[in-house]
């Protein structure tokens, strides 16, 4: 059975019937192309790709640049029937590493990894924050929604700069907003460190040749570093990483800050060659320390806005951090009273997030230019064993401020830890 992409109504449940028919067998057994075709004709999927939603996220970026195809039961090796742009296609794609037979710049970035985690590629491992987006679905993402180099992506719940470092490497400019400090710090070493790499270096030296390491991992010295922001971000952030880990993990402080001090060093280099070697043109970032609720941007002023907001009452991200925050000199219940979804007690902390991400949402309405999308990725919580209808919420709430909701696809994930995650990704457009 073959299915020309244009015939898709749902590209959804097309993948789902497909899925059926191989009687529920996992999709990511195919391994061999059909005899009949010649490799060169293909774009190819990654290995790793399993669940529906990520190939028909595959399938959408594949449309969004003008790619024609024809699927078969293979579904992750897909017949070319047209192909606009090969060399494009090789530089933008996510879900695909070949496109006849050429390997893409995905595939290239996604071997530059110091973690045995295949989404923690280059800086993106940077401090064990949770709740982190898919880099590769936000790739993805910011090529369905047509972002071109030079366009302005926005991500208003910034976090640990997911979003920063995927728009920088298309080189689609990037502002992501975070209440959290920890968070701004975060995005900022991931996409900031490049330029100042020697610097880094010089400094490692410094510290090793003036035995004054205690000092750093104490925060003692870290102001006296250097006079570059970028510089003195990149050792504060590498002395919360060894301070986590000592918190979580137990680790010994001053082993922790060299060990992951070296691998920051290492990947960053690791992103500088990259980006030389693939000449990518990479796409300015600035995340600033702010709230969503009020954003400082003119209006119509953003191409795209790609987010996951706080879960509801999900996760308490001031708990989770409280480490980090307090030893970077923050007070607990002050930045609490700022935070989505952690504000209030009991019944009253529903109400409360939705009538936060309320004014989120409408400033993001205003930001945005028209015609233009913003993607909000959201699952509903759960509070004292009942689940919240975030997702519900979020639809209705939108399509209230004004946005259309064109497209609803479920990020159900089956049989990870042998549990369920569903989480769905919205995309809505701002109509005229
Ligand atoms: C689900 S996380 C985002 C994770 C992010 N997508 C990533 O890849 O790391 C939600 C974020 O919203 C932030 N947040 C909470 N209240 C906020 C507010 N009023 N304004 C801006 N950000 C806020 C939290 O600090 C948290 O980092």
């Amino acid at each position: 059975m073959k299915q020309n992409y244009k015939e898709f109504l749902d590209i959804q449940n097309h993948l789902f019937s497909f899925r059926r028919l191989r009687n529920g067998e996992l999709i990511d057994t195919v391994k061999n192309l059909p005899s009949t075709y010649t490799k060169s004709e293909y774009l190819v999927m990654f290995d790793n790709i399993q669940f529906i939603y990520e190939l028909t996220l595959a399938l959408l970026e594949a449309i969004s640049l003008g790619i024609e195809f024809e699927i078969n039961e293979e579904l992750k090796i897909i017949k070319i029937l047209n192909l606009p742009d090969k060399e494009l296609a090789k530089k933008r794609l996510a879900y695909f590493k070949s496109v006849c037979e050429e390997l893409t710049d995905y595939y290239h970035i996604t071997q530059r990894n110091v973690t045995k985690s295949v989404n923690q590629y280059l800086t993106h491992w940077i401090y064990p924050y949770k709740g982190k987006f898919h880099p590769q679905m936000v790739r993805a993402l910011i090529n369905i929604i047509g972002l071109k180099e030079g366009d302005l992506l926005l991500d208003p719940f910034s976090g640990s700069g997911t979003a920063a470092v995927e728009a920088q490497l298309l080189g689609v400019n990037f502002i992501g907003i975070d209440i959290s400090p920890l968070c701004v710090i975060q995005g900022k070493v991931k996409t900031e460190s490049i330029y100042v790499l020697d610097e880094i270096k010089r400094i490692r030296k410094d510290i090793i040749r003036n035995s004054c390491y205690q000092d750093i991992v104490l925060g003692r010295y870290i102001e006296k570093i250097s006079d570059d922001e970028r510089v003195r971000n990149f050792y504060t952030l590498a002395r919360l990483v060894a301070v986590s880990d000592n918190y979580r993990r137990k680790k010994n402080l001053v082993d922790s800050f060299f060990r992951n001090l070296d691998l920051m060093i290492r990947s960053v280099e690791d992103y500088y060659t990259l980006v030389r070697e693939l000449k990518i043109n990479l796409g300015q970032v600035r995340i600033n320390l702010g709230d969503s609720r009020n954003i400082q941007l003119p209006d119509e002023s953003v191409d795209g806005i790609i987010t996951s907001p706080p879960y509801s009452i999900a996760l308490d991200y001031v708990e989770n951090d409280k480490h980090s925050l307090m030893y970077m000199g923050y007070n607990l219940s002050k930045i609490r009273e700022e935070f989505i979804g952690v504000r209030g007690k009991g019944k009253d902390k529903i109400h409360l997030y939705n009538e936060d991400m309320k004014k989120s949402y409408r400033e993001m309405y205003r930001v945005l230019k028209k015609n233009r999308y913003a993607v909000i990725i959201i699952g509903n919580a759960r509070f004292e064993g009942k689940e919240i209808p975030t997702v519900e919420f979020t639809i209705r709430c939108m399509e209230s401020i004004g946005f259309k909701l064109e497209r609803n696809i479920n990020k159900n994930i089956f049989g990870l830890y042998n549990i369920m995650k569903n989480e769905n990704i919205l995309f809505f457009v701002k109509e005229k």
